[in-house]
This record gives structure tokens, C-alpha cells and sequence, in this order.
């Protein structure tokens, strides 16, 4: 199937706190980086509407530039969840790839043109459609070339992701790329198309756990006190210069002129995200059990102990889904036992469950 070219103009209407409202659903604070995307995304579109109509009047350069963005955050903070709810709202292409599985031209591993690839299959393989549309590209901090400075223990050198680097660069920057159009099968040389990737935008995510300052190991995320309220001064937010020499590659930040650190969520906003979102785990399981009409419900102390259980493990939000699930296990099990039963599960329960008591 030859892929469409047809010209179809469907620009995105949303205003950046429309795009805010959104997410806000969805993503338990994390303020600062809904912003910084509900702006960047709705700007994103500006600037390709504009490109395009100067385009078309015949006007050559100058255009606006596109501003890709990078997101620096602890591991389970929410920056894979914040570009999965981006994809729902957006109404342009969107495409998630994870850098670990991209490797330079002529290695084993996936050439970084299929990341064009699936952007055009979100597109139906429009082209025209495709080339406006929005990448992310997750653990980027995977692919920095681990220098012999890093005190990583290997001591080795990571050429590898320095090659995957020099190859993205080539579609941060805006070129023309031989993209396969049926990224499901193997494809031969008849099955490419050229897409242009200068209007393409590219949200980059990374934990960057370990990154080196004075010496020293310096956490990111901003570190915040009992109030809630963030502590960490500006000069220790995470800078370009961090990243360069954690093993990116100067011209790869170059085209990220955004970075944006992710907070640390606090036990507060940990609770939240048991309960509050729409798709909520603890709203998914009440409805489950409202299926064999059980009552369920959790005590505001029980939550809590979720919550420091999930701190234990390190493993951030990640971890909530798997200690409730731990904790639901007995009551799926008698389930069907127990219809027209209320619930009500309590810290104690949940310590017992997670062998804590
Ligand atoms: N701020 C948040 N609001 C709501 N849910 C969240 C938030 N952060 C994390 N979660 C929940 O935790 C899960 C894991 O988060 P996510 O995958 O976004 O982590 P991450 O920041 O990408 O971590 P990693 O660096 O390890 O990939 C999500 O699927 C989501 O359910
Ligand atoms: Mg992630």
C-alpha cells in the first residue's frame, strides 16, 4: 500500500491549559513538567501550522524553530506515564520509543529511522500527517557513552550508545530519512519512504540516576520538605553541563534546549495516586469487587502504610499497584465467597499482608 500524501489539516485546537487540565487528571503533581509539555506541545503545533502556511505562500526561511524537550526524573515519578496520557490528549501522531533498542546503522538491534517508522503508523501512514507529529524517546540516559570518569564499576567505555546518539541527532536536527513503512515485518528496499523529521518533536525522558557534581553523586529530582514545599535551591537543579558530562553528547543537547526535573513525589500525592485518577487502582478494584457486590474500602491509614511500604522498595509509584495487589490477594481469592460483604481494609491488614507484621 503506497503510503497517503493527501494533505489533511487537522490542527490541534487545544490550549496548553486545556492540554494541563488533562494530564492533571491523570498525573499526580508534577506540576512544573505538565506545564512545561501542555506548553510545549501546544506550541509544537503553532509553529508547524505557521511552517506550513509560510510555506505554502513560498516563503523560505526564516521558520520557527522547534523546541524538543528533556525530562530528568527518579525512577517511578511519572515521565512514561506523563507521555502516555500526552498521546491520549494529542490529536497528532505520537510515538514511544525506548532508546535500549535502537543501535547504530548495520548493528544488531533496531535502526533509529523505525522510531519515523512508528510515527507513521500511528499517522495510517500518512506522511504529511506523520511529519508533524511528536516522539518520545524513554531511558535516553541508557544511551550516554559511560566515559572512563564515571565510577561506574565497568570502568568500560560504552561506545554503543555514543553511535545511537550520533544517529538521533540526524533526526533531532530536521533531515530527510528513509523510513520503513511496514515496521511489523521485515522490509526490503521497495518498502521505504522519505519523511522529513524538521518538524518532528522529540520529548527525551531519563532518570540520569547518578549523576556527578564536585565529586560527588548528586540525586535528581527536586528533594521537597515536610510542607511539600520544594527545597532544592536553583543551582542544584540538574543543568546541561550534568548532562554532557554524564555522556551526552554536546550536539545531541544542543537540540534539547528544554530540560525539565521531575519531582520526587511526596507520601501525600503517593496516597493520591492510589485514589484519585480516573483509571485509579483502588477505583479498579472496587469496581471489581462490586461485580461479586462487595463493598471495598481502605482507611486512610491503610493507604499510608501502602505508601511508606512503596518508599521501602525505592521503587516509587511503580510499586503501589504491585503492594496493593499483594494486599488484595487473600480477598480476590474468597471473592466470591463473601457477596453482599463490606470491606474495609486497615493498616494492620495491609502490614500482615506485606509480611510486615
Ligand atoms: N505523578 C504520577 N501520577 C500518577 N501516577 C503515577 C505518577 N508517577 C508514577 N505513576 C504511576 O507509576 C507507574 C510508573 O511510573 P512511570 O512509568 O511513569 O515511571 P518513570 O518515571 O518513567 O520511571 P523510570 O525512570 O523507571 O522509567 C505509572 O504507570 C503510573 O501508574
Ligand atoms: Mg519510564
Amino acid at each position: 500500500m503506497p503510503p497517503k500524501t493527501i494533505e489533511r489539516e487537522k490542527e490541534c485546537r487545544l490550549t496548553p491549559r486545556e492540554i494541563y487540565h488533562f494530564l492533571d487528571q491523570y498525573v499526580i503533581g508534577q506540576d512544573r513538567v505538565k506545564r512545561a509539555i501542555s506548553i510545549a506541545a501546544y506550541n509544537h503545533f503553532k509553529r508547524v501550522s505557521y511552517n506550513r502556511e509560510m510555506e505554502r505562500k513560498g516563503f523560505q526561511l526564516p521558520l520557527l524553530k522547534k523546541s524538543n524537550i528533556m525530562m530528568v526524573g527518579p525512577t517511578g515519578c511519572g515521565k512514561t506515564h506523563i507521555a502516555r496520557n500526552l498521546a491520549q490528549v494529542l490529536e497528532v501522531p505520537f510515538a514511544v520509543a525506548d532508546a535500549t533498542e535502537y543501535t547504530e546503522a548495520g548493528y544488531y538491534g533496531k535502526d533509529v529511522e523505525v522510531m519515523i517508522g512508528e510515527l507513521l503508523y500511528s499517522a495510517e501512514m500518512d506522511v504529511s500527517v506523520a511529519e508533524r507529529g511528536i516522539v518520545f524517546v524513554d531511558e535516553i540516559d541508557k544511551i550516554a557513552r559511560r566515559g572512563s570518569a564515571m565510577k561506574d564499576g565497568s570502568g568500560g567505555r560504552d561506545i554503543r550508545g555514543e553511535g545511537v546518539q550520533q544517529a538521533l541527532l540526524k533526526l533531532l536536527e530536521g533531515s530527510k530519512v528513509f523510513v520503513p513503512y511496514n515496521i511489523t515485518q521485515h522490509w526490503n528496499k521497495h518498502d521505504f519512504v522519505q519523511m522529513d523529521t524538521t518538524n518532528i518533536l522529540f520529548i527525551c525522558a531519563g532518570t540520569f540516576t547518578d549523576i556527578y557534581r564536585g565529586g560527588k553523586t548528586r540525586p535528581v529530582g527536586f528533594k521537597r520538605g515536610d510542607a511539600g514545599k520544594v527545597v532544592k535551591p536553583m543551582e542544584d537543579r540538574v543543568t546541561t553541563e550534568d548532562l554532557l558530562k554524564y555522556g551526552m553528547l554536546a550536539e545531541f543537547m544542543g537540540r534539547m534546549p528544554v530540560i525539565v526535573e521531575l519531582e520526587e513525589l511526596t507520601d501525600q500525592e503517593m496516597v493520591r495516586i492510589v485514589t484519585d485518577p480516573p483509571d485509579s487502582i483502588l477505583k479498579e478494584y472496587k469496581q471489581l469487587l462490586a461485580l461479586d457486590k462487595i463493598e471495598l474500602d481502605f482507611s486512610e491509614s491503610a493507604l499510608k502504610e501502602i505508601v511508606s511500604e512503596a518508599k521501602l522498595r525505592k521503587l516509587g509509584a511503580r510499586g503501589l499497584r504491585t503492594i496493593f495487589e499483594e494486599v488484595m490477594q487473600d480477598l480476590m481469592f474468597e471473592a466470591p465467597e463473601m457477596s453482599g460483604k463490606q470491606v474495609m481494609i486497615d493498616a494492620g491488614d495491609v502490614r500482615r499482608r506485606v509480611g510486615r507484621d
